[in-house]
């Protein structure tokens, strides 16, 4: 099983510009609670316990308001800051250590998952030894992301970085599992022509080792982009549309928590006092009673 995972939070949001001039994108509001809940919500529903969160330089403290290393959501959290942004496999050498021996999944901050299938993709593929996988989910733009090309029997064949004319439908999610490898992989990785290390350099040194998979997030699963302000109101609406139907939220920490059996009532009291009088503390209280 996989067992640990980083959490890219760093990035300047300037497409959210000037939102994100004082505060970093992952704290701002998804509805009801900051976006880092979300891809940190996958991490766990993927039965990862043990996180790196890697920061912009200066904003530390911000985080460790919201998700202390002592938390009452049963995780061991971890925080490293990014002194420079150059390229999301950055992630790797400075999560060397935390890595140590061990396999490692990459979520970026601002990626949003959901499905009701996804649990059940994320416990499947958790439990990979040797190589890496990848997330693909179709899209209309898929100029905008990274580009897998598969054959019939998911083999993938080709990996573009924001192709202008892409060949395939299926964006590349920000949602990657690696072997240890990885972090001598990055290490090798040069700057691409933007100056920075790509992602898709670091996914396709597996491909030609034939190590590289891609697992389907299929239609009926929701990937949402969060990258410009237009969207991220969508990705709001989203969630809000589903929480009030149904009366559960979406990336309640505790509630997977508390499922998977990290924690128990008293944990959720906890929090509960942690939060102070809200609508979420509300929703925690009905989980124990
Ligand atoms: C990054 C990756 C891209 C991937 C996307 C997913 O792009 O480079 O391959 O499809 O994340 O969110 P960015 O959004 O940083 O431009």
């Amino acid at each position: 099983m996989i067992k640990k995972g980083i959490i890219l939070a760093g990035g300047m949001g300037t497409r959210m510009s000037p939102l994100t001039k004082a505060v970093n994108k992952q704290l701002l509001p998804l509805y009801d609670k900051p976006l880092i809940f979300y891809p940190l919500s996958i991490l766990m529903l993927a039965g990862i316990k043990h996180v790196l969160i890697i920061v912009n330089k200066g904003q530390l403290n911000q985080f460790r308001k919201i998700l202390p290393e002592k938390n009452n959501i049963g995780l061991k959290i971890e925080y490293k800051e990014q002194l420079k942004p150059a390229g999301l496999p950055q992630a790797f050498t400075i999560g060397e250590k935390f890595i140590g021996r061990d396999n490692v999944a990459l979520i970026l901050g601002d990626n949003f998952f959901y499905g009701q299938s996804l649990t059940k993709i994320l416990k499947k593929n958790a439990s990979f030894k040797k190589g890496a996988k990848i997330f693909v989910y179709p899209v209309k733009n898929a100029q905008q992301y990274g580009v897998a090309t598969l054959n019939k029997n998911k083999k993938i064949l080709k990996l573009d970085e924001k192709p202008k004319k892409p060949k395939s439908n299926l964006a590349v999610t920000g949602l990657y599992f690696f072997d240890n490898n990885v972090v001598s992989f990055s290490k090798n990785l040069k700057p691409s022509s933007r100056g920075e290390l790509e992602i898709i350099d670091l996914l396709k040194i597996y491909l030609k080792r034939k190590k590289l998979s891609a697992e389907f997030i299929g239609r009926g699963g929701a990937w949402l982009d969060t990258g410009n302000v237009k969207d991220y109101y969508d990705a709001c609406n989203f969630v809000s549309a589903i929480e009030n139907r149904q009366g559960l939220k979406i990336a309640c920490l505790e509630e997977i928590s508390l499922k998977n059996k990290w924690i128990n009532s008293n944990n959720i009291l906890d929090a509960i006092s942690f939060y102070g009088n809200c609508e979420y503390s509300k929703y925690l209280k009905s989980l124990i009673n």
